[in-house]
């Protein structure tokens, strides 16, 4: 059964809202804020005003675009969980408002079950299991997506997130936020040559961390202060390198061991092309495909969290998301902090 969702997505620093159709896209608005920039990173404050801002306008934005009037939809759809709290919050009461004004349905979704099945965005047949990473500022995580609303998570970082150590070890060099595409566009002209650690590349399991690279960063500089253009650039490649081959290594390892065809990633990093060619390299030599969705979809966006929703209301109907007291939860999800064991099932359509 096909159903016309709006859905917003606000859980960091991008307002975005898009109109889903039947589980196609037929429109995808993101406003990325700018307001970050020279403050080196999110400041949460400043991301909810901005969402406050702009929120009427993205979602009037999305819904011109489908050429459709709020009357016409039968569901709202809103990221919940996790993100920033204050950023959260402005989407989530957007999307109730709505509700209760057109009377609709109001469906909450992990944003992280919408990277994790953004990979259908790209491929509406994509084959199964799949390994997929996701990548991004505020997350990093392995995990086997086994059908389309069942997943396993194999791993996640112990500490910062692989955006997040392009954008600390970014600053390391004087570059602006945010740092990964700062250190890809230098990283052209440099040769990985710094031999920075890979952390737990050799450790049998799929966590991931990244904070003793920016440490190890910080400590080469006081020995070798940044010298010439050609040394900086020299030091984004290696540090590009380091961060690469560890994400390559440990989804490669998954899909191996759990004998995959396929493997998507998403997240902000995946719009990282030196990731994506090594990815498709290491993948091609075990015989798997690599799925990227294009770069619309791979950064924040409202389009993933609208085919979330409509897998939910396939499954369940509507009546299940009439209730509006659902709460935001701003909580990072990293395995250890839930308690959580490696290779725990989830359904994605169950979870909220
Ligand atoms: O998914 P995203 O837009 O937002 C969240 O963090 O959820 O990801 C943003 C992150 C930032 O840390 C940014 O530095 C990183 O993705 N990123 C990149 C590239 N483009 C964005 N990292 C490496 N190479 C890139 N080209
Ligand atoms: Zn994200």
């Amino acid at each position: 059964m096909g159903f016309r969702i709006l859905a917003i997505e606000s859980s960091c620093d991008e307002t975005a809202a898009a109109v889903i159709v039947d589980r196609h896209v037929v429109s995808n608005i993101i406003a990325s804020q700018q307001e970050h920039r020279r403050w080196g990173g999110i400041v949460p404050e400043l991301a909810s005003r901005a969402h406050i801002e702009r929120i009427w306008s993205v979602v009037a934005d999305a819904i011109e675009r489908a050429h459709m009037r709020c009357e016409q939809l039968d569901a709202v759809a809103c990221t919940v969980q996790p993100g920033l709290a204050g950023s959260l919050l402005v989407g989530a009461n957007f999307a109730k408002g709505l509700a209760v004004r057109y009377r609709l349905p109001c469906v909450p979704v992990h944003h992280l079950e919408g990277h994790l099945l953004s990979g259908f965005l790209a491929e509406p047949h994509l084959q199964l299991p799949a390994v997929v990473l996701i990548a991004s500022g505020g997350h990093t995580l392995l995990c086997l997506l086994e059908s389309p609303s069942t997943y396993r998570l194999l791993g996640s970082t112990r500490d910062d997130a692989a955006g997040e150590a392009f954008d600390k070890v970014a600053t390391l060099f004087g570059l602006e936020y945010p740092g990964g595409p700062a250190i890809e566009r230098l990283a052209k002209s440099g040769t990985p040559s710094i031999a920075f650690p890979r952390p737990l590349l050799d450790d049998p399991g799929y966590e991931f961390s990244f904070s003793g690279l920016k440490t190890a960063v910080r400590r080469y500089l006081v020995e070798h202060p940044i010298g010439d253009e050609r040394h900086r650039a020299d030091l984004a490649a290696s540090v590009q390198e380091a961060i690469i081959d560890v994400l390559v290594g440990k989804t490669i390892r998954a899909a191996r061991q759990y004998d995959v065809p396929t493997i998507v990633v998403a997240g902000g990093v995946a719009a990282n092309a030196r990731l994506r060619e090594q990815m498709q390299q290491a993948a091609a030599r075990i015989g798997a495909t690599v799925v990227v969705p294009e770069r619309q979809y791979v950064l924040d966006n409202a389009a993933m969290i609208g085919l979330v929703a409509h897998l939910k209301l396939e499954l369940h109907g509507p009546d299940r998301y009439r209730r509006l007291d659902f709460v935001v939860d701003p909580t990072p999800w990293r395995i250890h902090r839930h308690g959580a064991p490696s290779n725990a099932r989830y359904d994605a359509v169950f979870s909220l």
